[in-house]
C-alpha cells in the first residue's frame, strides 16, 4: 500500500509515488517514469542531429551541434542503439497503462475528436490514465524503434547482408525517419503549447485537477476516490 503524506510537497512524494492527490496537484508521472522519458527523448534527440546530416547535405549544417561530419557518423548509430534500449525500459514501464479499454471505442468519433480539439468539458468518466490516441503513438514508437534498429543494424554491419536487403534498409529506415518525425513534432506540440499544463507532468511530474477531469476523467475519477 502506498502511503501518501499530505504535508509534505507533492513534488517530493512524485519522486517515488504517482496517481495519488497531494493536496491542489495530482501526481502524474513519478521520478523513475520522468527520467526513461527524458532518456528515450536525449537519445532519440542525438540520433536524429547526428543522422540529418548523413541522410542529406541540406541538413550537413546540423552536424555542428555534434562537434562535426566525422563525429556525426561515428555516434550515430551508437545514439540509436541507446535511444532503443532507452525504448524498450520504456515500453515495458508504460505496458500496463497501454491497454486499449472496452469505454474509449467511441473516442474515434469525429464529433468526439472535435469537441477534444474544442476543449469541451468532458462530462463523463470514460478512459483510463492515457487517451487512444496517445496509446497509438507509443506502439507506434516501439514499431518505429524497432525498424529504425533493424534496419541501422543493416547499415552499420553492412558486410554481412545481401546487396537487396541493404538496400531495402535504406529504404525502411528513411521511411521510419520520415513518420517519426512526423509523430515526434504532433507529439511536442500536443505535449506543450497545445495542451498546457501537461508538459509539467514530465518535469515536475504533477498536474491540477482541472487538467486531469479535462483530459483524463477516467484517471481523474479512480485517482480521486483514492484520495
Ligand atoms: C522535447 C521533446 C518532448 C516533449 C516536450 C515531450 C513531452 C511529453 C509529455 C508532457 C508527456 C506526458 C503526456 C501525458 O502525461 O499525458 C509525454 C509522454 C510520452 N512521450 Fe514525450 N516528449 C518529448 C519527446 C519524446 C520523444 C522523442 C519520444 C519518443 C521517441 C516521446 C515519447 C513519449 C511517449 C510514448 C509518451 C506516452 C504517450 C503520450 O503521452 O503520448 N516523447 N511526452
Amino acid at each position: 500500500m502506498t502511503v501518501v503524506n499530505d504535508a509534505q510537497p507533492a513534488v517530493i512524494t512524485a519522486r517515488h509515488t504517482d496517481n495519488v492527490v497531494v493536496g491542489d496537484e495530482i501526481i502524474r508521472h513519478r521520478r523513475i517514469t520522468r527520467l526513461m522519458h527524458w532518456s528515450v527523448a536525449l537519445t532519440f534527440f542525438i540520433a536524429l542531429f547526428s543522422g540529418m546530416p548523413i541522410w542529406t547535405p541540406l541538413f550537413a549544417w546540423m552536424a555542428a551541434l555534434v562537434g562535426g561530419m566525422e563525429v556525426a557518423r561515428i555516434i550515430h548509430p551508437y545514439a540509436g542503439s541507446l535511444f532503443f534500449i532507452a525504448s524498450v525500459f520504456q515500453f515495458f514501464h508504460w505496458l500496463g497503462d497501454m491497454r486499449f479499454r472496452s469505454d474509449e471505442k467511441g473516442a474515434w468519433k469525429p464529433s468526439k475528436l472535435m469537441a477534444y480539439m474544442r476543449w469541451e468539458e468532458n462530462t463523463t468518466d470514460e478512459g483510463g490514465k492515457f487517451n487512444p490516441g496517445q496509446k497509438v503513438f507509443f506502439f507506434a514508437v516501439c514499431l518505429g524503434a524497432i525498424g529504425l534498429l533493424l534496419s541501422g543494424l543493416i547499415m552499420w554491419f553492412p558486410l554481412y547482408f545481401p546487396r537487396i536487403v541493404r538496400e531495402l534498409s535504406i529504404l525502411l529506415h528513411d521511411i521510419t525517419f520520415i513518420f517519426f518525425l512526423i509523430g515526434i513534432i504532433t507529439h511536442i506540440y500536443l505535449g506543450t503549447a497545445a495542451e498546457p499544463g501537461t508538459f509539467r507532468s514530465m518535469t515536475r511530474g504533477t498536474v491540477t485537477r482541472r487538467w486531469a477531469r479535462l483530459h483524463h476523467p477516467g484517471w481523474f475519477r479512480d485517482v480521486d476516490k483514492k484520495g
